[in-house]
């Protein structure tokens, strides 16, 4: 008999994530083991658990989802996870991290802007970068080719978030700016094709007299879903509506196609023992999905 599917939540954050939890079942999970406020040193008997417990053939039917509030606390704990795998006497499974839905979230904002920019050769401007969204967006559009300005209220922040993305993409073209002052907004946002607003929920990012007046942008994505605006002007719901001669998305106008991704990377963790989803294998899953 088939054995059921088995999804083990590390959450770093003590709740695990009520969000996390209600998109693993719809995503067809049968069995969902959450545990809150997990620490590395917590990670080996968690992990020891999935890969002694089933035989090897059973194991893609037990997988990992690693989330909370911290992107680089679940970075850890991915390594954690990754260091007591045995993926070499085929005692592994599949894991995914998707802090704050860091990683779905990034992947369908820059999926909305590739269906009308050519991201090889585009100039962007990420807002909120320093944040767990912001940073994996600025990631995914470098390793797409185009040239980022990684912005933050403080100009020391922006330049440590483009260093590490500079040595997790050697061939990043990014630059750390200043962007929320009244002369740094206009001057970070110079020769933009592109502007995605990752900022803090209820934080108004970049304001309509900015973005009016800056003739070469021309796709605009604001992914704060809470009141008001993170780029004033775009509403919730928008999906490519023009507005001033700039295409927007709003942050419930990318959330469907995050959601759609987000449930097809839990079900793809079920397919095989030994795969792992981060930034990257979760954006190429999202554009073969075609959305
Ligand atoms: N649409 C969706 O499907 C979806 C899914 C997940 C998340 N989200 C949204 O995506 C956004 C980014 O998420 P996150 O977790 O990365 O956000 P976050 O960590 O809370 O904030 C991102 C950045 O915003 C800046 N910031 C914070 N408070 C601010 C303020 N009062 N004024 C101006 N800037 C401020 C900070 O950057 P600096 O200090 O460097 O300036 C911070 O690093 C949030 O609005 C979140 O709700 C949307």
């Amino acid at each position: 008999m088939d054995k059921p599917t088995i999804l083990i939540q590390l959450d770093t954050d003590p709740q695990p994530s009520a969000f996390d939890r209600v998109v693993a079942i719809d995503a067809g999970v049968q069995h969902l083991f959450s545990y809150g406020g997990v620490t590395p040193d917590a990670v080996m008997p968690l992990v020891h658990g999935c890969i002694f417990t089933r035989g090897p053939k059973d194991l893609a039917k037990t997988a990992i989802f690693i989330g909370g509030s911290d992107v680089t606390a679940g970075e850890t704990l991915l390594a954690e996870v990754r260091k007591h795998l045995l993926p070499l006497f085929g005692l592994s499974v599949s894991v995914m991290l998707d802090s704050n839905g860091a990683n779905t979230t990034a992947a369908a904002a820059v999926i909305a802007a590739s269906r009308h920019l050519d991201l090889k050769t585009c100039k962007s401007l990420v807002l909120g970068s320093t944040g767990p969204v912001g940073q994996r967006v600025a990631r995914l559009l470098a390793a797409a080719g185009g040239h980022v300005r990684i912005g933050s209220r403080s100009q020391e922040k922006a330049e440590v978030v483009a260093a590490a993305i500079r040595k997790a993409v050697p061939t990043a073209n990014v630059e750390g700016v200043a962007s929320s002052s009244s002369t740094d907004a206009p001057t970070a946002l110079d020769g933009r094709e592109l502007v995605v607003a990752a900022g803090a929920p209820g934080a108004m990012m970049l304001p309509l007299k900015y973005r009016a007046a800056c003739k070469s942008l021309l796709v605009t994505i604001d992914l704060n879903g809470v009141p008001p605006a993170g780029i004033e002007g775009v509403e919730l719901n928008d999906k490519a509506s023009n507005r001033n001669d700039c295409l927007c998305y709003g942050a419930l106008g990318v959330g469907g196609t995050k959601m759609k991704i987000h449930k097809a990377a839990v079900a793809e963790l079920f397919k095989r023992n030994d795969q792992v989803f981060d930034i990257e294998q979760v954006f190429q899953l999202g554009k073969s999905l075609g959305l």
